[in-house]
This record gives C-alpha cells, sequence and structure tokens, in this order.
C-alpha cells in the first residue's frame, strides 16, 4: 500500500479565504490530502498554493446552497481519493442589519448558506460515511448562535440552528462511529469581521478604530482570534484525539459566553 493510500482526506468548504483557508492548510500540513471548495474563484489559487507544498489538493468552484454543486463535488472527490474521512462545514456568510430592513430575499440567502450548505454537504458525506463506517464533521457555529447581539438576529438564528442541527446529528450517526461537532468562535480577524466592524461604524456613527477596540473587548484578552487558532480547534475536534467527543458545540470565544 502507497502512503497515498493510508493518507486520510478532509473536506474544507469557503476555504478560499479566512478561517476555511487557514484550516485547509493545516489540515493539508498534517498529512490528510484535501478537497476545497468555495464559491469564489480564488479557491483554485489557494489549492494551488497547497499543492506548491507538496501536499494533495483538490479543489472547485461552487455554491454550497446547489444541490447540483454539492453532489457534483462529492462525486469529484469519491472518483479521486475514494473516501471521505472528514467533512468541514465552514462557508458562511453575514449579514449584519436591522430586522425591518432585511429583504426576504436576503434572509433566505443567508439561511441557505449558512444551514442549507451544512444539510446539503452532510446530506451527500453521511452515506458515504456510513459506507466506511467512520467520519468526523465538524459545523462552524459562532457566539452569534448563543449570545445576542444588535443587527445580527439572522446571521445569529442560522448560527443557532447549525449547533442544534449539530445536536441533532450525532445521535442519527453514532451507530455508524460518525461523530459530529460543531465550533463557536468569538471574533475571528477576517475580512468578514471587518466588513461588519465597518457597517456598525456607520450605523453608530463610531469611527471604525473605536468599534474595532469594543468588540475586541467581548474576548477577555482583548483581542480577535487569530485564523490559525480557529483552525487547530476545528483540527484537534475533527481527529482521532477527540474520539470521544460528538455532539458538542465548542466555543473557541475568549470567554465571552462565559462572562
Ligand atoms: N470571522 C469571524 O469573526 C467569525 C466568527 C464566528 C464564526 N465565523 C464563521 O466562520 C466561517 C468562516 O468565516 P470567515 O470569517 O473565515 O469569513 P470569510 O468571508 O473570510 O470566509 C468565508 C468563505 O466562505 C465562502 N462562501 C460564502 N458563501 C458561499 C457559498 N454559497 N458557497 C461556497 N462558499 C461560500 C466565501 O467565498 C469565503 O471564502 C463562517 O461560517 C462564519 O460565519 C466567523
Amino acid at each position: 500500500m502507497s502512503e497515498s493510500d493510508t493518507q486520510k482526506v478532509a473536506i474544507i468548504t469557503g476555504a478560499a479565504s479566512g478561517i476555511g483557508r487557514a484550516t485547509a492548510e493545516l489540515f493539508a500540513r498534517s498529512g490528510y490530502k484535501v478537497a476545497i471548495f468555495d464559491v469564489d474563484r480564488n479557491i483554485e489559487k489557494v489549492a494551488a498554493s497547497i499543492r506548491h507544498t507538496g501536499s494533495t489538493c483538490l479543489s472547485a468552484v461552487g455554491n454550497v446552497g446547489d444541490e447540483g454543486d454539492v453532489r457534483s463535488f462529492i462525486e469529484l472527490v469519491l472518483d479521486e481519493f475514494a473516501g471521505i474521512d472528514v467533512l468541514v462545514n465552514n462557508a458562511g456568510i453575514v449579514l449584519v442589519s436591522p430586522v425591518e430592513e432585511i429583504d426576504l430575499a436576503d434572509f433566505l440567502s443567508v439561511v441557505r448558506v449558512n444551514l442549507g450548505g451544512a444539510f446539503l454537504f452532510c446530506k451527500y458525506v453521511v452515506p458515504v460515511m456510513k459506507k466506511q463506517r467512520g467520519g468526523s464533521i465538524v459545523n462552524m457555529g459562532s457566539v452569534s448562535g448563543h449570545v445576542g447581539q444588535v443587527d445580527y438576529s439572522v446571521y445569529g438564528a442560522t448560527k443557532s440552528s447549525v449547533i442544534a442541527f449539530t445536536r441533532a446529528l450525532p445521535w442519527e450517526l453514532a451507530p455508524h462511529h460518525i461523530r459530529v461537532n460543531s465550533i463557536s468562535p468569538g471574533s475571528v480577524d477576517t475580512p468578514m469581521l471587518r466588513g461588519d466592524i465597518e457597517i456598525e461604524s456607520g450605523r453608530t456613527g463610531l469611527p471604525y478604530e473605536e468599534v474595532k477596540r469594543m468588540r475586541e473587548a467581548e474576548q477577555a484578552f482583548n483581542r480577535w482570534a487569530s485564523l490559525e487558532e480557529i483552525a487547530e480547534a476545528v483540527f484537534f475536534i475533527a481527529g482521532e484525539k477527540a474520539s470521544f467527543i460528538t455532539g458538542t458545540d465548542l466555543l473557541v470565544d475568549c470567554g465571552w459566553v462565559a462572562k
């Protein structure tokens, strides 16, 4: 058996930037073959840079909320890699707005990506993991699924739904040795968060730097998490060292929710 045959396979969605990219790079560095998927064409550049380090990486452009895109991607992964050991449902979009200003179309698109994407990937990956008699799924929650925040009602609702999905699914999948967990980061320094700060600064009239300081103070260490700090948590809970952990939401929020 060649070394490539024994390598585990991880799918990471939303890996063209931010947390997903850092997570894909960590899995690749740690010896996994990675399959990455994103609606943003930059995913091809991320794949090329992972392959440049000597790791095996497959990529595709697609929408996690589109059943055809998800089904084709899973077929591609199985053709190339034969199995799927880890699924990280990371892709997500944020919506920061007072509730009365949200169009139904925008509401539905956030639900479709944040909850629908995790659902569709599970729908197509679970039969593969069942056949293999094992696997591990990590969904991306958020502190916004745990605490109330001004203008985050719809985003928070999608994230608490992801956490509820994560609580129920392990009971369905435990007989097949499939674990399901979620990670709920606090504020992580990504373009997504910096965009939110700009919106909040516009809404409140406060300077960007002041809003940023207030948002940093929600964490006990008065700073935002790095991408790597979240990627490490995903990697831990996805892997064998977390073999007795299923149905859990791991807060990586530096004390925010505990306060
Ligand atoms: N940044 C934070 O502070 C923070 C905190 C808590 C949770 N999260 C969650 O972490 C995850 C990653 O966010 P991030 O901060 O790295 O943001 P990001 O915007 O840098 O990355 C999100 C990625 O998902 C992709 N994506 C969006 N819609 C998609 C779709 N329909 N199909 C496929 N890919 C799609 C984007 O193109 C992007 O590459 C999200 O689920 C987000 O809700 C982020």
